[in-house]
């Protein structure tokens, strides 16, 4: 191995020695939260030295985290930030493989492309991008999707499921159950999906997936599993305000972005692998009915340019949405082919 080389992968160790600790040192304040924990006894539960930890707190501090030292008594966390960083978000993250590889951005074009090109570089499974601002955030069907600063969840999760694609498709509806069981579990709020993969509150957006493949052959080479969630958002653009809502702005409550994320991550964990071992959706049938904010409504179904109004009367097993039309004839729609919206407004 050439020096630099050898040097750059010592880098590379060092780094990711120093992020565990870092991950360490802020779970053990997070246990011990509003009291005080000397830097020795940090120091002998680690084994790392003083002035080490003295920097990751340095740190931590720099990333937003307000903790507090006192001479002779040692640190204590007095507030966590509202941040996504690769610490905060895997400090308590409960999952084998998805997100346990985490990038974290300030600011990047968007979430998704990230994802693709880590993919194309050979990236395993389970890798997550994060950033705080998506300049160029992509919604379904060419839309932009308005991804500020600081104030969402901006996300993507590469995926390389072993199914044929007519299977992955089923891959955004199962993902939008999962994120909406994630949000009702953090924050009690009663989120609803708009088949097959919006989230709305009271009849307006609060979440978009965005499932984007690529196949070779008929195989799927990766899925990248691009979710945004409006979290903290404060106000919309003014072209928005009607059809867009946050987790804040139902409370006006600001919440903790990376509890959220852990959630997300732990239940589309488990969606997942039981949705790549069965190939069916049969066991989250069910919740995917009861979350379900269009059963039972009249809806508009713009198929292949055609606009259908009927009402959507249930949730097949392979996810297709059945409506009843005017003239009492059902009609099974598969999600990706259509839009759809309520007959009075978003829903
Ligand atoms: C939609 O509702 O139209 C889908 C919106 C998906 C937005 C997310 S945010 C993270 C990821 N990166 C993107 O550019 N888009 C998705």
């Amino acid at each position: 191995m050439g020096l630099f080389k050898f040097y750059k992968k010592l880098f590379v160790i060092n780094r990711g020695w120093r992020n565990g600790m870092k991950k360490q040192i802020l779970q053990y304040l997070q246990k011990n939260k509003g009291g005080f924990i000397s830097g020795q006894q940090i120091s002998n539960v680690l084994g790392v030295t003083r002035t080490a930890i003295w920097k990751v707190i340095s740190q931590l501090r720099q990333e937003g985290y307000r903790i507090e030292s006192l001479p002779r008594k040692g640190y204590r966390l007095v507030e966590s930030a509202d941040v996504v960083t690769p610490s905060a978000v895997q400090s308590e993250l409960k999952t084998k493989w998805i997100g346990q590889e985490l990038l974290y951005f300030d600011t990047v074009h968007s979430t998704n492309d990230i994802i693709k090109q880590k993919a194309i570089d050979g990236a395993a499974q389970g890798l997550v991008v994060i950033s705080e601002e998506q300049q160029k955030g992509r919604g379904r069907l060419g839309r932009v999707w308005n991804s500020p600063k600081g104030t969402g969840i901006w996300m993507s999760i590469l995926l390389r499921p072993k199914m044929s694609p007519m299977e992955a498709i089923k891959l955004t509806l199962l993902a939008g159950t999962a994120v909406c069981q994630a949000l009702r579990e953090t924050t009690g709020l009663e989120v609803q999906i708009k088949w097959p993969n919006d989230l709305v509150l009271h009849g307006k957006k609060v979440c978009g997936i965005l499932t984007e493949m690529s196949m070779e052959l008929d195989q799927i080479e990766y899925v990248v599993l691009g979710i945004g969630i409006n979290v903290n958002t404060e106000d919309f653009p003014d072209e928005l305000k009607e059809i867009a809502t946050s987790l804040y702005l139902e409370r006006k409550q600001k919440w903790d972005r990376s509890a959220i994320i852990r959630k997300v991550l732990e239940i589309w964990e488990d969606v997942y692998e039981e949705f790549v071992e069965t190939l069916s959706l049969y066991s989250k049938l069910d919740l995917i009915k009861q979350y379900s904010a269009l059963l039972n409504k009249e809806v508009v179904v713009i198929l292949n340019g055609e606009k259908l109004i009927g009402e959507a009367v249930d949730i097949a097993s392979d996810g297709s949405l059945i409506v009843k039309k005017l003239d009492g004839s059902e009609i099974s729609v598969i999600s990706g082919e259509i839009s759809i919206r309520g007959l009075h407004g978003y829903v």
